[in-house]
This record gives C-alpha cells, structure tokens and sequence, in this order.
C-alpha cells in the first residue's frame, strides 16, 4: 500500500487519531497504542495551552515570523478556542492526542490551513512545561485563599474557646495547662506557612520555558523573554535543556500539598480523638457527621478521618513525582506526561480536604474538661526558681512531692501546705495556688507562650495575616 493511501486511511476520515507527527508514519496508531499512551488529564490545562499560545503567537508577530495578517487570524481564532474554553463549549475528541493537539485541531477548523503556522519555534516539550506552571500558578492562588480561609475559622474558634483551659500533650501525657485557644491556633500558624509555601513556589513557577523549544532552543529569531513578558511572568530559562526537562517544581508544589495535607491530617486526628466518649472535647453539628448502619448511638468524624487517609494518598503522590524523576536522561521522556495525573490529584485532595474540613471544624463545639493538677507540677518548680533554687533541684523536689501523692492515691490539688514543707523548706503556703490549672495559665509571661493576652495578640496578627481586621 502506498503511503498516501494509508495517511489516507488514517487520517482522513472516522475517528482515527489526528496526531501532530503522522509524516514520518507508514501505518496509523494501534488501538492499543493510544489507549495506552494518551491521557485526557491535561485538559484542565486548555485555558493555560491557549493562554500560553496567545503569548507565543504575539511574540511571532513582532518577531517577524509571521505576518501581521496570518498572526491576527491565529490570534482570533485563539481568543476564540479560549472563550469556549472559559464557557466549557469546547468539544474535546476522543482523535486528540493531547491538549496541545485538541487545540491546534479546533483552530484549523475555526481558520483553516493558517493554523498550521501556530507551532513555529515551539514543541509540545517548552509547550507542556509552560502549562503546568500556568496551571499551578492558578491552583496556588486557590490554595492560599482556602488556607487563609481555613486559618479564619480558626481565628474565629479561638476567639469563641475566651479562657478554657486545656492540658497541653507530650507523649499523649497531660504536660501543661494552655488555653484551648492557643492549641488551635498552632494550626493556624502550619497553615500560615502552608500558604506561604505555595506563594514562595508560585514566583518560581513564574518563569517562562516557552523557547526552549524541543530541549535545544530553535534556528529562528524568537524571543522567549517577550513571550515571558507578555504571559506576566518574571522571567525565562537559562538553559533550554533544564526549561523541558525539569519538573522539580512540580514536586515542590506536590510537596506543599503533602505537607498541607499532613497538618490537616495531624489536625484531623485530634478532632477523632477530641471527638470520642474518652475525651469529650468537642461536638460536630449532625450535618458534618455520619451515622452508622448497624450501631444507631453512633456520630463518626467521618470527614477528619478521611483528612487523615487521604493525606496517605497525597504523601504517595509526593513520592511518585520524585521517584517520576529520578532515573531520566535529559531531557523530555514521555514519563513526564504522569506528572499531570499526580500532582492534579494532590493539589484537588487539598483543596476538598481544605473545604471539608473547615467547614466540619466552623460548626464545632468544644466543652474539654478541666486539666488535672498534674499540668501544674512546673509551675510549682517554678516557684523554687524564682526563689534562687536551681531548677534541677526544684525539679527533684516537686517530682518527689507527686510521687509521694500518687502513692497515696491523691494529687497536687489535694498537697497540703504540710507536703510542700515536706518537699522544699522554700515552698510558701501560698503556692498552693499555683496548683489551679487555669491559675497557671494566668501565669505564663513567655512570648508566644499561650498567656491569655498572648492568645489576643496572635488572633489579631492572623486576622491581619488573612485580612480578616483586627477584631
Ligand atoms: N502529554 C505530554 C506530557 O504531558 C505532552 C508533551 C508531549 N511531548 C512529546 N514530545 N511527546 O508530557
């Protein structure tokens, strides 16, 4: 069969793959071929691949590789592809390869033989590349906004947890008495950084690999700093090899979910655990929890326990992306296509987990009993310090005193004024007080300690943080 027959049969009509490179192709893709190779993952991406070729048309035009008139057909047909884009008419084909070709496909329909003008000085390599810093700059933009959304309802908990007490935890063992509120405002402070990760890798996205062609730049007068320009970024690459084979930006951002996703997990896991009969922290409203088909006491923290099995999933998406890289030679392999599948899935776990979560913990009611005494024991050392006793000292005397209390099936709130003689000559029957959780509380003075008016000062930083005003 001649090759002109066979492009033919390919190409010509039926649902045949349209491919970009079919010239050099004596037989079309096997079935088997396509299935395998193609994934309609990337077409989230279609406003960012027209956006991208927008910017790259216009740099052809004052480049002189086209002329005025072939350039504002392209253009027109773009803007056309990126309405339709924007009002989701745009019909994909099961005949497209990628999001690269759905796009080259539609404007040849819209302009006709022109289109074919549109790749000039490009590849799929610079052009890929380009998309998914496109793309995640956007999504990094949506995931700063939840996070601040979620640090908001946290301000607000904290503002409405006033001056209960809570045990601090170390070794799951009750360490120090803090306000409730300052234990939920830690998660503000993770998730303040969070966001601020995804600001920092969303100016390194900002940097345009548009020219870098194939991997080894291109024969023709380009100019990849105006592309850069004209799509709002800071900057393009040095070296066009790194621009398409690189995707340790890609990673990064995976890693800002992941680790986003492991302070909502760790979060998660204390609204379980706050949740249960044995603590009795916290009440979620009815709508954010579920029931259970066979035991009808039941109210399960569904949401925060899957926040907590989905960050697994997202940890296994980091993962995935790193191990993607490691064993490419420069610079584009295909492998690259799976970036897209994992670092989409990662960034959409966040940002369901983000809009879950913050909505189950905005309906939350916390009732935490009071810490024991234990929480004061420090507190009690500290006041051998401040009395010139070395701590270690103060440390030994108070550690007896609970010792010998326990064995008597008593706690620090039951010591008499007999035991602290007993314990130091330097204890004053007024450190009894001290042995009052909430008292101390009222005692901390440390910066960012958790003193009640250190607990005002950081919803009021965070309010300023997220925009909120200063309450
Ligand atoms: N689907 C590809 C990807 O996601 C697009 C780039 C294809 N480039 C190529 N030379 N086949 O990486």
């Amino acid at each position: 069969m001649q090759a002109n027959e066979l492009r033919a049969r390919c190409f010509a009509a039926g649902p045949r793959p349209m491919t970009l490179w079919s010239g050099r192709f004596r037989e079309p893709p096997a079935d088997v071929l396509w299935q395998y190779t193609v994934d309609h993952t990337d077409r989230r991406m279609l406003v960012d691949d027209v956006v991208g070729s927008i910017a790259h048309v216009t740099m052809l035009g004052e480049s002189g590789l086209l002329s005025e008139d072939e350039r504002d057909k392209i253009l027109k047909g773009l803007n056309g592809i990126k309405a339709e884009a924007e009002t989701k008419a745009f019909d994909f084909q099961d005949s497209d390869e990628d999001i690269h070709s759905a796009v080259e496909r539609r404007l040849g329909e819209l302009i006709g033989p022109v289109a074919a003008k549109l790749h000039t000085a490009r590849s799929r390599n610079d052009q890929i590349a380009l998309d998914i810093r496109l793309y995640l700059r956007r999504a990094a933009a949506s995931r700063i906004s939840q996070l601040e959304g979620f640090v908001s309802v946290m301000a607000d908990l904290a503002g409405e947890a006033g001056d209960t007490v809570v045990p601090s935890y170390t070794h799951m063992q009750q360490a120090q008495a803090v306000p409730l509120a300052h234990h939920l405002l830690a998660y503000a402070w993770m998730a303040l950084r969070d966001a601020d990760r995804f600001t920092d890798v969303k100016g390194r996205l900002a940097v345009s690999p548009l020219g870098a062609g194939a991997g080894g730049g291109s024969s023709l007068p380009i100019d990849p700093a105006r592309s850069a320009e004209l799509l709002g970024m800071t900057g393009t690459f040095e070296n066009s090899m790194d621009a398409v084979a690189s995707r340790d930006l890609v990673a990064e951002y995976t890693f800002c979910c992941a680790q986003a996703m492991v302070h909502m997990s760790r979060l998660a896991e204390e609204m379980v655990l706050w949740a249960s009969a044995e603590f009795g922290w916290v009440t979620f409203a009815d709508r954010h929890t579920t029931g259970s088909s066979a035991m009808p006491q039941k109210k399960n923290p569904d949401i925060a326990e899957l926040a907590r099995g989905k960050a697994a999933s997202v940890i296994g998406h980091l993962t995935a992306v790193m191990a993607l890289q490691k064993g490419l030679p420069l610079t584009y392999n295909r492998d690259l296509q799976e970036d897209k599948a994992t670092v989409f899935a990662a960034d959409d776990t966040l940002a369901a987990t983000l809009d879950a979560l913050s909505s189950m913990l905005a309906s939350a009611e916390f009732h935490p009993p009071p810490p024991g005494s234990g929480v004061t024991a420090l507190d009690l050392a500290e006041a051998l310090v401040g009395r010139g006793v070395p701590f270690r000292q103060a440390h030994e005397a108070v550690g007896a005193l609970v010792a010998a209390l326990t064995e008597a099936g008593r706690d620090l709130s039951d010591a008499t004024a007999a035991d602290l003689e007993e314990a130091h000559e330097r204890f004053e029957v007024e450190d009894l007080a001290r042995t009052d959780p909430a008292d101390s509380v009222g005692r901390r003075v440390s910066p960012g300690g958790g003193s009640f008016a250190d607990v005002a000062i950081q919803i009021a930083a965070i309010r300023l943080r997220v925009g909120d005003g200063v309450s």
